[in-house]
């Protein structure tokens, strides 16, 4: 049996801290399928930055608060993905863009908001799901950001692959990025390891989960880790053992997820959601963890069971309802400190 606390430490240590990575803009390129969300950004910008419109961008909003996460939308921010050069002579201002259209941007723009789970909240929702997951399937993170989901999973849990799906282009490379780190750390922790023991793939291990398996577990890392730069709802999931949603962004999205998920998943398969629930007749709760168990906000695991016509269900409404009174007190005031 080898050392695992003091082979995993390092491993899981290179795959921290995404969240302080430094966000991108977009590129806004001729071929660039992001054409649409730039030019609503572009149309919101220009009223955000004269005076003069920002009623006019408080009435726009207005009506869509229960979609729009936290004050002002997170791609108007300093930070957001916006470029900061001056849009094409041809992109419409924000008087011709819909309300459907406006929503839809705001639902979108709020999916790409990135945050990750702490490691400690990872491992113990690799114990908790642990007993549910029989060795050899397929794991998939969708929206798998920078791919520390993906990559500790990997090392948790004796899945045969592991998959991101990350929208974001800048954000796929970077976790195909760290990916390489942590293999090229895994072989040089185990040519360490082969100095002071004799070492074999059948050699006993111990993995993070509790698991036990064999040093292939981690002999074969490069091949059961996968990265996929594209829209989630376009990525076929079929063989999926385990879809992973860090869902807290994704609140209007979880309706079509669900029913996504109900039509590819085989009867038997997992999905886990974080804040939101899967509102679906073809999923059943195994597990609730209440916010501050097992992570931060709540944590549901569900697996796909029974039949199920393929009829699209009326969405569910907003779980996340706040007072447009209040929400336009706040954007006033943070428009007045501009
Ligand atoms: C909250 S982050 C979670 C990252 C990762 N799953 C984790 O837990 O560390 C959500 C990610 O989903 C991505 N995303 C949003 N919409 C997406 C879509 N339609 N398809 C693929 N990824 C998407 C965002 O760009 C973002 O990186």
């Amino acid at each position: 049996m080898v050392p695992a606390e003091q082979l995993f430490a390092p491993l899981f240590q290179c795959i921290e801290g995404g969240e302080q990575h430094q966000r991108m803009p977009l590129v806004l390129g001729p071929d660039t399928p992001f054409r649409p969300y730039l030019e609503i950004a572009y149309a919101l910008r220009s009223c955000l930055e004269q005076r003069a419109r920002h009623d006019y961008l408080v009435q726009r909003l207005r009506p869509h608060v229960d979609v729009i996460i936290g004050t002002l939308p997170p791609g108007l921010q300093a930070h957001g993905l916006l470029p900061r050069s001056a849009p094409p002579a041809d992109f419409r201002p924000l008087e011709q863009i819909s309300d459907a259209a406006l929503r839809a941007w705001l639902i979108e723009d709020g999916g790409m908001i990135y945050g990750e789970l702490q490691q400690d909240e990872l491992a113990r929702y690799f114990a908790a799901i642990r007993p549910y997951v029989a060795p050899g399937g397929v794991m998939v993170d969708l929206g798998s950001g920078l791919g520390k989901v993906v990559l500790s999973a990997a090392l948790s849990l004796p899945f045969q692959r592991c998959i991101g799906v990350e929208l974001l282009g800048y954000r796929h490379r970077l976790a195909v990025q760290r990916s390489q780190h942590l293999l090229a750390l895994a072989r040089q922790e185990l040519a360490r390891l082969a100095t002071q023991q004799p070492l074999s793939a059948t050699t006993a291990l111990l993995l993070p989960s509790g698991v036990h398996s064999t040093l292939s577990h981690l002999i074969e890392l490069p091949s059961r880790i996968a990265f996929i730069e594209a829209d989630m709802f376009r990525v076929e999931l079929r063989g999926a053992s385990l879809v992973f949603l860090y869902s807290t962004c994704f609140g209007p999205l979880m309706a079509a997820l669900a029913h996504k998920l109900a039509g590819e998943l085989q009867q038997g398969a997992l999905v886990s959601t974080t804040t939101y629930p899967l509102q679906h007749p073809a999923f059943r709760l195994l597990q609730h963890f209440p916010a501050g168990t097992l992570a931060w906000t709540s944590v549901f695991l569900y697996q796909r069971y029974g039949d199920w016509d393929g009829a699209a269900l009326d969405a569910a409404p907003s779980a996340y309802q706040p007072d447009p009174a209040e929400w336009e007190a706040r954007l006033r005031a943070e428009l007045a400190a501009r």
